[in-house]
């Protein structure tokens, strides 16, 4: 079956090229979109459109890609709302409030954590995030690890394996022995279920060769690396991350310029978590040097129970676009196009010919909106493979 969107207001398609930026983000005016066994099959002028089995009038909205969330942490169990106030109220984010999650994590059953991790996806899909990736990281013993990523891989292709999130209270005195244990035998158990390995290489985490020797394991059994790089001060995180040609290094909160350079000279794409900085009251993250130095760059919510509790990427892309001076066209291209390349996928993020049908109708009619109207649930309906979600937007055949 077919499907023909018409009407579009603006349709964004960032067609896939070689290097990152705003360069890449294209729209159309008046344009039509036509879906064909879950794939995009055809984009062009609203006026030179084929037919097709059923045809849905966007009555002038916008139409996205979906967003591709590279950087999500959705297997815990209770919340931390209290430290949030407190935070609020004057007190530092500390990387240690992690524990507070993993022992509420490891006293949940596998169906709490199912239960959650559903709720949380969906509310990501209602708000347009078609892409999800999903961190184990709050068990951090081997059964709770391996839990943790078997039921991520329930909801998504995207799993990965974050034993290196924090040492657990059990290893203290040991915190060779829980790297270890996160490079043998939790690894062992947890690599089947998952693409990617992370690592949290900052202060009060894991230091330089902790981090090289979890990727490396990582990387040993066929994952793939992405790292927690330079959150809450300066560190090795972004070297690392740049010289094991890691997929991402997320954060990039404190850059020195030889990080800037590293990530602008290689395909590791710096992906920025907004939200948190909100979240921690932290400074943002210098976007603009990073893009101004042509690194690749890609928006994602961190959405987890600490440091960012939010689903939202529209809400990431106004705080991109109003606090980190990237352009609408810019952020919008990081949260869908920019997400991709930090998943090293090349079928979502766009709509160009052959891409999955993943798709955000806006009730606005251009992109920009996003940030223009921040915390208005804007999104009118969403394709996912192919298959629409789309209340009460008009469909005939
Ligand atoms: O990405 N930085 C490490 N991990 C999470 C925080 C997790 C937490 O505070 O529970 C993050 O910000
Ligand atoms: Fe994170």
């Amino acid at each position: 079956m077919s499907v023909l969107i018409t009407n579009i207001g603006e349709l964004v398609t960032n067609q896939p090229g070689e290097r990152a930026g705003a360069a890449e983000f294209a729209a159309a005016a008046g344009a039509a979109l036509v879906i064909e066994e879950g794939l995009v099959a055809w984009t062009g002028l609203a006026s030179q459109a084929p037919a097709a089995d059923q045809v849905v009038d966007a009555g002038g909205r916008a139409v996205l890609p979906g967003f591709v969330d590279s950087h999500a942490h959705l297997v815990f169990a209770g919340e931390r709302g209290a430290e949030f106030a407190a935070r609020m109220a004057g007190q530092p984010y500390q990387a240690g409030g992690i524990r507070s999650t993993v022992a509420a994590t490891r006293d949940a059953t596998d169906d709490q954590l199912r239960a959650n991790l559903r709720k949380l996806a969906a509310e990501m899909l209602a708000q347009g995030i078609t892409t999800f990736e999903c961190k184990s990281g709050y068990g951090l013993t081997v059964p709770d690890e391996a839990r943790s990523v078997a039921i991520a891989a329930e909801f998504t292709p995207e799993v990965t394996y974050l034993g290196a999130h924090v040492v657990p209270p059990e290893f203290d005195a040991d915190r060779a022995g829980y790297v270890d244990l996160v490079c043998g035998a939790m690894l062992d158990a947890c690599a089947p279920h998952a693409k990617w390995v992370d690592v949290f290489c900052e202060r009060g985490a894991f230091g330089r060769d902790e981090a090289a020797a979890v990727l490396a394991a990582g990387q040993a059994a066929g994952l793939q690396a992405r790292v927690h790089a330079n959150q809450l001060g300066s560190g090795p995180g972004v070297q690392l991350a740049t010289a094991v040609g890691a997929a991402s290094a997320d954060h990039c909160t404190h850059l020195e310029d030889a990080d800037v350079d590293a990530l602008a000279s290689s395909d590791t794409v710096a992906t920025l978590l907004p939200g948190v900085e909100f979240s921690t009251r932290q400074p943002y993250p210098d976007a603009r040097r990073l893009l101004d130095a042509g690194a690749t760059v890609a928006l994602a919510t961190d959405c987890n129970p600490g440091s960012c509790f939010s689903s939202s990427m529209a809400w990431c892309i106004a705080l991109a676009v109003r606090e980190m001076h990237m352009t609408t066209q810019e952020a919008v291209w990081a949260a869908t196009a920019g997400g991709a390349r930090a998943l090293r996928r090349t079928d979502v993020g766009h709509l160009g010919v052959g891409a999955r049908a993943d798709l955000v109708m806006l009730e606005a009619p251009s992109h920009a909106y996003l940030a223009y109207r921040p915390g208005v649930p804007l999104v009118a309906g969403f394709w996912l493979n192919g298959e629409g979600v789309i209340e009460g937007i008009q469909a005939g055949s």
